[in-house]
């Protein structure tokens, strides 16, 4: 335990609670635009618009949001003194893998801007329960800290 926020830590966690729906909220959609997009045709007026879509979605609620969602993370964790303890260890294990399906839509979206589509819309339907699987089990270790 640091104390580095001192009197400020309640209000780091609330936001970094509030970034994490963010987050949350922009990983549930972008699967849903990928369905959407792959249903037009190639080339078309409406799929230059999805591009243009997911490409907002990613700079304006995605991106900003993991990147507050792990500064406030971290310093709560520096300053909880979580390093050492089981529960983190966990939660930082599940949160690596969220991170990396974010960076995954990210460059499926390039994928599909460049013409490639390479998964199919069941697939795509499948991988959309991996952040609502991912976020149950953090927000299980986060608060009841069974370990
Ligand atoms: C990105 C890396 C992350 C780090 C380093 C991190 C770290 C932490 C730490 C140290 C706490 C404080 C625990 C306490 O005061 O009891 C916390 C709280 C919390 N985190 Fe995270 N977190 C991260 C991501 C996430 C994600 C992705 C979610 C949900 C999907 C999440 C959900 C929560 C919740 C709900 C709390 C409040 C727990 C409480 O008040 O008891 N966190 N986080």
């Amino acid at each position: 335990m640091s104390n580095i926020l001192g009197d400020a830590y309640q209000w780091v966690k609330a936001g970094h609670v509030i970034f994490v729906i963010f987050w949350m909220a922009g990983l549930f959609m972008i699967p849903r635009f990928f369905v959407y997009h792959q249903e037009c045709d190639p080339g078309s007026a409406e799929e230059s618009r999805w591009i243009d879509r997911e490409a907002r979605l990613i700079k304006i609620i995605l991106n900003p949001s993991i990147i507050v969602v792990w500064v406030f993370g971290l310093a709560l964790a520096l300053n909880y003194g979580a390093f050492g303890q089981g529960w983190f260890h966990l939660k930082l294990a599940v949160v690596l893998i969220l991170s990396g399906y974010h960076g995954w839509m990210v460059s499926y979206a390039k994928k599909l801007k460049a013409g490639q589509r390479t998964l199919s819309g069941k697939m795509l339907r499948l991988v959309n329960e991996v952040p609502g699987l991912a976020a149950a089990v953090i927000v299980v270790l986060a608060i009841v800290k069974p370990f």
